[in-house]
């Protein structure tokens, strides 16, 4: 008597103890502000219910309690003569701790951007910024963590002294790394990961005990994936070694336009196209990078000498040359590259040229999502040009050019990194993106080896978890396309293909996604249970009774949104 085979696929939420503290993803200008996240953590007076206890001057600000007509109290720093005049708070930071941080910040008058720092014994570190306005709070949303226990003041600044900064419903929470990354662990099990539920029963519908389980994944579902160049495609052992490992790559430079047309009129597309094809050899998914690229250092002598009238013909033709050709091949195009740093074809012509590249990629390739390419938006919260609440200033801006509101947007973070991770910064920007509801892809990541190859490869490791924890990033792109000469800043191997450090880590990390170790035998009523990793998987069954050695079935674990769903898959064997 042969058994045939249930497969029961459920999202179970249960046997998962989660941490008392939960984490909270939410970001965004109301009239009053939303309470302290967390209460506030371990600011004291945190929504400034008692008078300024707890606050004081920072520098030469004078400080000031308010009350607005609705109630609301708040906190207030004026008469303002340089970016640092401020209020502050004093707290203790501990070096082996994760801080999330967030306040609601409102400016007197216009619109200023507003940072939130900590002075410590090692130096500025910034937590986070806005673009903060009058007449409504915006929350500012970030975090940091410190190599150095020890005091610390925090403070707001702002470049533009003329504003007075208001503050309300400041909030600093630390987190211990087991609680962070038990967040990580939870996010993954209801994100990444669904519960899968298997019975053996005979030909009766009899459920059949202690038959052997074993399932194996062929395929991760999650898109990861790394740059590759034009050196592959004469390299057999590289070819090994990346199809071996990635599902979804990028071409570094084989679709940019000074590639594809260093000189007027001579298109050359050999590159690119060899590349796709060895993609699509290996059904290995391509992103279509760049379009355009907004970087005059980039922008090859024949382009940047066209008189404006003549850049726009030229734009128009390339747009149409690339995209046409490569139409429903590729998975995402970055339409335009680097757009919050750069500005060479707005500055010629005209500041919504960009969003009208958009319209136009539209019109030729609709079914691909067109993304917004951008570096350190998680990388550095440093750099004001291109944190979270720009990026979605840009995204609007786009979207409201006319013909636009239907386009199928991305959001691509680069994730150049050349610093120690600030994984709770990363983790709020990307909660304040997601509030987009716009696909997140990481483009381009890479660490920087400054620290020395152990550390670069630590920070990768870091890096990697956070990303691929977050409920909202769909796909994860390394920047480490290997050429004679080396990598742009972080190779996974050496010229040999033996991993680097930092190889080790991809290596180890795609053993822990693809969940491989699923074995096991049925309970009593039959049942075997476990928790995989979105993908394609085969399961075997054998058992002392049947014939063969054993039965073999594919299936696929998606992800169900709903948690009462339940779908049955009778599997024929
Ligand atoms: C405040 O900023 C000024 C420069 O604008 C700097 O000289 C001073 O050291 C800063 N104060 C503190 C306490 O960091
Ligand atoms: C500073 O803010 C004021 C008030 O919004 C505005 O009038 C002024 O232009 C701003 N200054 C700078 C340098 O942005
Ligand atoms: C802490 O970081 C600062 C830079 O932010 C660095 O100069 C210092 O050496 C670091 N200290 C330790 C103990 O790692
Ligand atoms: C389960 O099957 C294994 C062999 O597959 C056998 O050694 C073992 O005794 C069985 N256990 C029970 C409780 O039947
Ligand atoms: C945008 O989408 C809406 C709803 O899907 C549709 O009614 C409308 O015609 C679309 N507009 C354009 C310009 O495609
Ligand atoms: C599954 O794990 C075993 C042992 O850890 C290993 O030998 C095997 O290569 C893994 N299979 C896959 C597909 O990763």
């Amino acid at each position: 008597m042969l058994p045939s085979l249930l497969l029961f696929c459920t999202l179970l939420f249960a046997g998962f103890e989660a941490d008392a503290l939960t984490y909270d993803y939410t970001a965004s200008c109301l009239e009053n502000p939303h309470k302290p996240q967390y209460g506030g953590g371990i600011i004291i007076n945190p929504e400034l219910s008692h008078g300024l206890r707890g606050w004081s001057t920072f520098e030469n600000a004078k400080i000031e309690h308010r009350v607005l007509s609705g109630g609301n109290k708040f906190i207030v720093a004026h008469s303002r003569k340089q970016p640092n005049d401020s209020i502050s708070q004093k707290v203790y930071l501990q070096k082996d701790k994760l801080y999330t941080f967030s306040a609601w910040i409102q400016v007197s008058d216009g619109n200023a951007p507003v940072a939130a720092v900590f002075k410590t014994t090692s130096g500025q570190k910034h937590a986070g910024a806005v673009t903060a306005k009058s007449k409504c709070w915006s929350m500012l949303k970030g975090g940091l963590n410190v190599n150095v226990s020890g005091l610390a003041e925090l403070y707001f600044e702002s470049k533009n002294t003329s504003v007075e900064i208001w503050a309300d419903s400041i909030s600093l929470q630390p987190f211990t790394q087991d609680q962070w990354s038990s967040h990580q662990d939870q996010s993954i099990e209801k994100t990444r990961k669904t519960n899968v539920r298997i019975q053996a029963v005979d030909e009766q519908g009899s459920p059949i005990s202690n038959a052997s389980i074993s399932i194996l994944q062929k395929k991760l579902s999650f898109p990861f994936g790394s740059a590759i160049n034009k050196n592959i495609l004469t390299n057999t052992a590289y070819q090994n070694w990346f199809t071996s490992r990635f599902t979804v790559t990028t071409f570094e430079n084989e679709m940019k336009w000074y590639t594809n047309e260093p000189v007027p009129g001579q298109e050359n597309y050999k590159d690119a196209d060899a590349l796709l094809q060895f993609a699509k050899q290996h059904s290995i998914a391509v992103r279509g990078h760049t379009v355009l690229w907004e970087d005059p250092n980039y922008i090859q002598g024949w382009v940047a000498s066209l008189s404006p009238r003549d850049l726009a013909i030229a734009v128009d033709k390339r747009i149409n040359s690339i995209m046409s050709k490569y139409k429903g091949q590729l998975i995402a195009w970055d339409v335009v590259n680097e757009n919050l740093h750069s500005s060479f074809f707005e500055s010629k012509l005209g500041q919504s040229a960009s969003a009208s590249f958009y319209n136009r990629a539209q019109r030729i390739d609709a079914a691909t999502t067109l993304f917004l390419n951008e570096y350190n938006t998680i990388e550095d919260n440093r750099d004001g040009l291109s944190k979270p609440d720009n990026y979605l200033r840009k995204l609007r801006e786009i979207r409201g050019f006319p013909g636009n509101n239907n386009l199928t947007l991305g959001i691509g973070l680069q994730g150049h990194f050349s610093n120690p991770p600030n994984l709770p910064y990363i983790r709020a920007s990307i909660d304040i993106l997601a509030s987009a509801s716009l696909p997140i892809w990481i483009t381009e990541l890479d660490v920087a080896n400054n620290f020395g190859e152990q550390a670069q490869a630590e920070y990768l490791e870091q890096i990697l978890r956070e990303l691929h924890a977050h409920p909202k990033v769909s796909g994860i792109v390394l920047w480490s396309a290997l050429a004679p000469g080396g990598c742009y800043r972080m190779c996974l191997t050496d010229d040999n293909f033996n991993n680097l450090a930092t190889g080790n880590v991809v290596d180890k990390l795609r053993q822990e996604w693809g969940s491989n170790s699923s074995e096991g035998t049925t309970d009593t009523n039959g049942f075997f249970e476990a928790s995989l990793f979105h993908g394609d998987y085969k399961v075997k069954i054998s058992h002392p009774t049947m014939t063969s050695p054993f039965l073999a079935q594919s299936f696929k674990v998606v992800s169900t949104d709903h948690r009462s769903e339940q779908t049955t898959l009778l599997l024929k064997v």
